[in-house]
């Protein structure tokens, strides 16, 4: 059978055998902590993965089990492991590659709380993050050290909407010897597929889109089988950051719909794109379908769509704020991904306290605000963003 569309993916991936939950359609909660063993011999064997079963749900449960399937069916890749947050993904992914004195290449453009932990890495345990203008992918090789062990992408980034040549950068670690992670949490499977592009993990934070009704927090770990079982064995057993099951089924059920809300979110954003940067209060606008994104043939050349995420400058952090207190239906919060159109202003929110010299350095203006577009009707968000614009 030829490779199935993602739009038939997103409903049926990790679908399971009719006979391993009675054939139930949605798969089963299984809101068990512990799975008792016939005897001593099975139990020793599933307890040292030698049979197939459970034995702690930290560690595997039916439910988490079946999301880890669709997300590898998903993201192509060979293996998955959920997190009760993107936090606990990223963050226990990295440790499982790092050692003190290790080097990290990162984006300067990425998911704040991402940086406070590579810097959390710098200062505690000598993990030392070099942050490059990722828009080059070459600047990635020129900041490597010999001690490095990961080259970390976010594309389209978080809140910049900057792109990175995700191909680049997966060859340049490929010759290094380096592992290649990537964020992919802003474009989703439905828009990008990493893994195809070459890097070794794709980690999401499935709290936005892959959920999608701003109602749960999960992430996730996809990638090789060989880094995806050493993360599995080594920090997840550590750390714990499991997911539960409720949130697992949660999450499931958010996949079904995902490339329908992807292709609206999709449509919308490039509407409103246009509209923003045909407005005069605007200063800026960054979405990787305007022929003015400088890295507009990239985003092409590696995106099915161009995502639901758009950054646009009004200036100074006054219009910021008196842009926000003006909007009716947009929602005012720090998230994204759900149906609902979601705006904040991140020099007062999300980037408050990252000195301001780095946040130059990210391409965080003042003015800048990071609009979730929602799965709305465009023009009642044109209105809406329309009226506000006209009180700054
Ligand atoms: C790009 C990106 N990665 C990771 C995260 C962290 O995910 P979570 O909030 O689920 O821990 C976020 C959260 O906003 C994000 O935007």
């Amino acid at each position: 059978m030829t490779e199935k569309s993602i739009e038939t993916l997103a409903v049926h991936a990790g679908a399971e055998p009719v006979e391993r939950h009675f054939g139930a359609v949605s798969v089963p909660i299984y809101n068990a902590a512990l799975f008792a063993f016939a005897d001593a011999e099975s139990g020793a064997q599933i307890h040292n993965y030698e049979a197939e079963g459970y034995f702690y749900s930290r560690l595997g449960n039916p439910t988490t089990d079946a999301l880890e399937k669709a997300l590898m069916e998903l993201e192509k890749g060979a293996a998955a492991l959920c997190f009760a947050s993107g936090m606990a993904a990223i963050t226990t992914t990295i440790l499982a590659l790092v050692e003190a004195g290790a080097h990290i290449v990162a984006p300067a453009s990425h998911y704040a709380t991402t940086g406070y932990f590579l810097e959390f890495l710098r200062e505690k345990f000598t993990v030392e993050t070099t942050f490059v203008d990722a828009t080059d992918a070459a600047n990635y090789e020129r900041a490597a050290r010999d001690e490095t062990r990961i080259f970390y992408i976010e594309t389209p980034a978080n809140p910049t909407l900057q792109i990175t040549d995700v191909a680049a950068v997966a060859r340049a670690a490929r010759a290094r010897g380096v592992v290649s992670i990537a964020d992919n949490t802003f474009a989703t499977p439905y828009n990008q597929n990493p893994l195809a592009l070459g890097v070794d993990l794709v980690v999401h934070s499935a709290t936005k889109y892959l959920g999608g009704h701003s109602d749960l927090s999960a992430g996730a770990l996809v990638g090789s089988e060989d880094l995806v079982e050493k993360v599995r064995h080594s920090t997840m057993k550590l750390f714990g950051g499991a997911l539960a099951p409720n949130t697992a089924w949660l999450v499931l059920r958010g996949l079904k719909t995902l490339a329908v809300r992807m292709e609206k979110h999709n449509a919308n954003a490039a509407r409103i794109a246009r509209f923003l940067s045909e407005n005069p209060k605007v200063a800026a606008v960054h979405h990787p379908s305007l022929e003015t994104h400088p890295n507009h043939d990239v985003a092409r050349r590696q995106m099915r769509g161009f995502g639901g995420m758009i950054a646009f400058d009004i200036g100074t952090l006054d219009a910021g704020k008196t842009f926000l207190n003006h909007l009716k239906l947009c929602r005012i919060a720090t998230s994204l991904g759900g149906v609902e159109t979601i705006v904040q202003h991140s020099a007062s929110m999300t980037n408050a306290n990252t000195p301001r010299e780095l946040r130059e350095k990210a391409g965080i203006t003042d003015g800048l605000i990071r609009l979730s577009v929602g799965i709305e009707n465009a023009d009642d968000l044109i209105a809406d963003l329309g009226q506000a614009l006209e009180k700054i």
